[in-house]
């Protein structure tokens, strides 16, 4: 694996950690490692008594981390994903003590930066696109077999292509003579495919994102996470969410508000909303970054924050 020197800029820092309101002995997790640059941030927070743990499905992300865990007592490393979050705090006997859960979901600068890691259409490399290249398949290896239909509705769905069908089809004709094996082989042929370009986009930009999503079951994930995070938090333990693309954000939207509402009973049911059962409470509205963090990080530009506290 080529190991990134490139840096990772941490989106909405000081939103983030303000929204975890770290307690200097707590307990927290930060299900997305990346880089470290929110973990680093909470670490600053910690006293000799408070503990973090990060996770990240990426062994670049995992070597960042253990050198971090070598230098710093109170910070632990495991390579997994988040939706593995409940084996990890029962290992660390921590249900019902954990204090903060940042999930910052998406992909890292480094992963898009380097090119054998196949997520950018602007550079040459092989078509993976897993987080972890050790596990699961490669996105080459599934447009290899997945059908015209398959194709169509994973490039419709999670990457709101109108043109998914006619680009499904290329990559069905192209395959039978060559197969696609590279980013760029990729993009080429959406390109062309493509009837037309929006403005400032690359026509490749929906199907990559919808492809990676695919590959690495992101949303599924979410979900996972979202409702282990509730059931381990403490009482007034936080949750902070940050996610970059709408179907993400609907879903974090979606699960804090049902969370939120409690049990899900018949409208006219004789129960006050106490005895509704509200899991959570959301801490303000969601968070966008500020004109001046735009300014320094474009990729900040759909980063969105939501917040929630554990209740009784
Ligand atoms: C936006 S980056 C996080 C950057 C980090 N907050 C920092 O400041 O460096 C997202 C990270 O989450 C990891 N990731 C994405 N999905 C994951 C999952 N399901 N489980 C664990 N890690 C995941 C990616 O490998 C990537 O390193």
């Amino acid at each position: 694996m080529i190991e990134s020197y490139s840096e990772h800029l941490p989106v909405l820092l000081n939103e983030t950690v303000a929204a975890l309101a770290v307690k200097p002995d707590g307990i927290y997790i930060d299900g997305t490692f990346g880089r470290g640059g929110h973990a680093r941030a909470i670490l600053a927070q910690l006293s000799d008594k408070g503990r973090l743990l990060g996770l990240d499905k990426d062994p670049a992300a995992i070597v960042a981390g253990q050198k971090l865990a070598q230098v710093d007592q109170r910070f632990s490393i495991a390579q997994c994903s988040f939706s593995k979050l409940s084996s990890q705090v029962y290992d660390h006997v921590w249900q019902g003590k954990v204090d903060g859960i940042l999930l910052d979901i998406g992909v890292s600068s480094p992963q898009l930066d380097v090119a054998e890691r196949g997520f950018s259409f602007q550079k040459d490399g092989p078509l993976d696109m897993r987080m972890n290249p050790d596990a699961g398949i490669s996105a080459a290896q599934w447009l290899a077999i997945a059908d015209i239909d398959e194709i169509a509705t994973v490039l419709k769905t999670l990457g709101e292509e109108r043109f998914g069908k006619r680009i499904a089809r290329a990559i069905v004709e192209t395959r039978e003579h060559t197969p696609i094996t590279t980013t760029k082989q990729l993009a080429n042929l959406i390109d062309k495919a493509s009837p037309f370009r929006e403005k400032h986009k690359h026509p490749a930009t929906r199907s990559f994102q919808a492809i990676r999503i695919f590959i690495n079951n992101e949303l599924a994930e979410l979900e996972l996470a979202l409702q282990q995070a509730v059931d381990v938090l403490a009482v007034g333990g936080r949750l902070a969410v940050i996610s970059f693309h709408s179907l993400e954000d609907r879903i974090v939207k979606r699960f804090f508000r049902d969370q939120a509402r409690g049990d899900d009973l018949p409208a006219n049911f004789p129960v006050t909303v106490d005895q509704l059962n509200p899991k959570i409470r959301l801490v303000g509205k969601a968070v966008k970054a500020s004109d001046a963090e735009l300014a320094q990080n474009p990729r900040a530009r759909s980063a969105v924050l939501r917040i929630a506290e554990k209740l009784a």
